[in-house]
């Protein structure tokens, strides 16, 4: 079958084009791989490009960095390279490789190899196809495991029985393609994963790797359909014995970030998983919520935003009063991560808290200063300690409407200096 890769995003297909043009240069059989393919074949719009070399695919990503002015970044280890278009579109080069588990659950040890090779260490059918980009057989789709099949029926199928027990993460990725597009995992798969989640394989991958996994399906639409299946297989134990996910508290914290998510004062400012994990780990205790971020190998940023939903019900507490000033819910709400407001706004279903943190969210936390520091220190010597005293108390006004441009900013500010005697 001829993929009419023609009929891409015109940008998608240039590059695709490109690409193969500079392996044509240097006889190098290349190929699209993977997921994009699944999602060529679906019609869905192509963000990211994955393509595998049969040879050294970090000279010829070097090669196109060097055309393309741009800066490869290179992971010799696993024969690697990526290069991010100025769109932000992201080019992944892959020399075609085999696997060799050397147990297990293992991370595999890598060799060159085949395009074959490289399609069979694969999850699944739907993800084991390519399409072939020289310009001799430019869009011949090579689909070795009837993915395009299993694709137009609807199934989640491994490539071979022990597929799940070298990569038990599979089980979570399986869940997440199957909820994403609607599939179905099949019913012989569905043997193969109950019998790997009463297996050893299961504790042979390290909870980072689950974790990772576990990210991806937090921030899909149907997150919340992937937990409940996982709940249905029995599968919740891959992420930790004692999590006990709160399936509405997740759908309740999943609604509410559609709102800010069209918010474009908050695009980029925050991570679309910590705040639904949070709903995840609501019930544990400090001490279990600490192990656990240990576990999974969680920065010190996210920790410290995960850590502080769990004062949810104190903070809460003090948003409850009706008549709070502006000012007052900035104190309570400014030191706090968006993620953990976020996810308080999910948690109660107290209308003066929602209130106040949508007042919060919409209002106060947009206010900036006409005045900066350079604008309070020409008022005279002022220690820069004393100036972020002053720059605190005018935003406070600010919020509550007492100071309103520029000029009444500076007046405020000669009066709080001479109140504090300075
Ligand atoms: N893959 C795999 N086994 C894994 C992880 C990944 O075989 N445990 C392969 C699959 O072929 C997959 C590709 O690596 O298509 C890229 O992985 P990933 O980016 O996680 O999957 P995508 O299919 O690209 O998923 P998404 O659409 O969510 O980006």
């Amino acid at each position: 079958m001829v993929i009419a890769l023609n009929k891409l995003d015109k940008k998608i297909f240039n590059i695709v084009r490109k690409v193969g043009q500079s392996a044509d240069k240097h006889s190098l059989p290349i190929y699209v791989v993977g997921g994009v393919v699944r999602d060529i074949l679906l019609k869905k719009d192509i963000f990211d490009l994955d393509f595998v070399v049969e040879g050294d695919g970090i000279k010829l990503a070097n090669i196109l960095a060097r055309e393309l002015n741009l800066k490869p970044i290179v992971h010799s280890k696993f024969g690697t390279a990526t290069l991010i278009l100025q769109d932000n579109i992201r080019l992944d080069f892959v020399s075609a490789r085999k696997e060799v588990y050397s147990y297990p659950g293992a991370l595999p040890n890598v060799e060159l190899g085949k395009l074959a090779d490289d399609l069979f260490r694969r999850d699944f059918t739907i993800n084991a196809m390519a399409i072939a980009i020289n310009q001799d057989n430019f869009g011949v789709l090579i689909d070795k495991f009837n993915g395009s099949e299993d694709l137009s029926s609807g199934i989640i199928r491994v490539l071979h029985d022990k597929s799940y027990t070298d990569d038990p993460t599979r089980i979570l990725r399986a869940v997440r393609f199957e909820q994403r597009l609607k599939f179905s995992i099949n019913s012989h798969d569905l043997g193969l994963i109950k019998k790997t989640l009463k297996s050893k394989a299961i504790n042979s991958v390290g909870q980072v790797r689950y974790f990772n996994e576990i990210k991806k399906m937090i921030v899909e639409e149907n997150a919340l359909a992937c937990f409940k299946r996982l709940r249905i297989l029995k599968a919740e134990k891959i992420i930790g014995a004692r999590i006990r996910l709160d399936l509405k508290l997740l759908s309740k914290t999943i609604s509410n970030i559609k709102g800010v998510k069209r918010d474009k004062f908050y695009q980029g400012q925050y991570s679309s998983w910590i705040f639904l994990f949070m709903a995840m780990v609501s019930p544990l205790s400090v001490n279990s919520l600490s192990k656990l971020i240990k576990r999974f190998g969680i920065n010190n940023h996210d920790r410290n935003a995960i850590l502080h939903s769990l004062k949810k019900e104190g903070i809460a507490q003090a948003l409850s009063q009706r008549q709070l000033k502006g000012s007052q819910i900035y104190c309570i709400l400014n030191q706090l991560p968006l993620e953990t407001i976020l996810f308080i706004r999910a948690y109660t279903s107290n209308k003066n808290v929602n209130v106040n943190i949508d007042h919060y969210l919409q209002r106060i936390a947009k206010v900036k200063l006409l005045s900066d520091g350079n604008d309070i220190k020409s008022l005279g010597n002022i220690a820069p300690k004393e100036i972020g005293k002053i720059i605190s108390k005018l935003l406070l006004a600010k919020i509550d409407g007492l100071v309103k441009n520029k000029k009444e900013e500076l007046n405020l500010a000669k009066k709080i200096k001479l109140d504090a005697g300075l």
